[in-house]
């Protein structure tokens, strides 16, 4: 498999993504199929898999990270809309939401809950101009992401002078038991409530690829660099639980 080495991905070059994907014209149709077909069962999948990371999570570390009234929000990989709904309480009706994502079953579930605007489009290619929002958010979409200068260039050239950038992403915990534990609710216990809950063949393989994402993602720091390379500054990480990673710029 070569796109790894040809890009700057999210994802280290491991023989286990054959399994779904070899290269990255393939890779971006694999998923965007997983996530077509398993749209519909996606809140409640999320529900179990992401380790309680829910709706209240994704507004603290919002509201922490200084989205509030009034601002133009682009949320990219908007999924069904699960940050993108908390990030509409926080702006208000003064506020914008552009909603962003391949999928367009994903995005079908969002206008489900949300009347707000969808653009279907990858992270690397945003139709936006430039100097257009105040605040980027993505949740737990960086490791489908191909090339990580190109979808950071593109945050930095659509945010306004001082508008930030906010990632979420769960990432492998540093310790040794951390990995054990994470290893095993992906591996044993995410499955065995799959099976209990008679999830459907689509959301097993999200699972399944969910899982292996994590562990094949590339480390913390990668993705800081990359941060900077693309004009971000007061880059940094915090983390909660050793697992829940909040990437931060600004645009200066
Ligand atoms: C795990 S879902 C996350 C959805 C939502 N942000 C949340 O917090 O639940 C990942 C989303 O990333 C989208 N995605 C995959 N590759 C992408 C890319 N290169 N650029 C933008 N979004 C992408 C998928 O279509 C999917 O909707």
């Amino acid at each position: 498999m070569t796109y790894s080495k040809r890009r700057n991905s999210a994802l280290k070059n491991n023989p286990r993504l054959q399994t779904y994907f070899d290269g990255e014209d393939q890779r971006r149709i694999a998923t965007r199929t997983m996530f077509d077909r398993a749209a519909g069962g996606y809140d409640q999948a999320e529900r179990i898999m992401a380790l309680g990371s829910g709706a209240w999570y994704r507004r603290k570390v919002l509201r922490r990270n200084g989205l509030c009234e009034g601002m133009t929000l682009l949320d990219v990989a908007a999924g069904t809309g699960l940050v993108a709904a908390e990030g509409h309480r926080l702006i208000g009706p003064s506020g914008r939401l552009l909603a962003l994502d391949p999928s367009p079953g994903m995005l079908s579930e969002l206008r489900k809950k949300l009347d707000v605007e969808t653009i279907e489009a990858y992270a690397e290619s945003i139709p936006l101009p430039d100097d257009h929002v105040d605040f980027v958010s993505m949740g737990y979409a960086l490791r489908h992401v191909g090339d990580l200068d190109l979808a950071f260039g593109e945050y930095h050239r659509v945010l306004r002078s001082g508008g930030r950038v906010c990632i979420m992403e769960i990432s492998r915990p540093k310790s040794r038991l951390g990995q054990l534990v994470l290893r095993s609710y992906i591996r044993g216990v995410v499955p065995f409530v799959a099976r209990l809950m008679r999830s459907q063949a689509d959301v097993k393989q999200l699972w399944a690829y969910y899982g292996d994402t994590i562990e094949l993602a590339i480390e913390p720091e990668c993705i800081l660099d990359a941060l900077r390379r693309a004009g971000f500054v007061d880059v940094e990480c915090s983390v909660t639980f050793g697992i829940f990673r909040e990437y931060l710029g600004r645009k200066a």
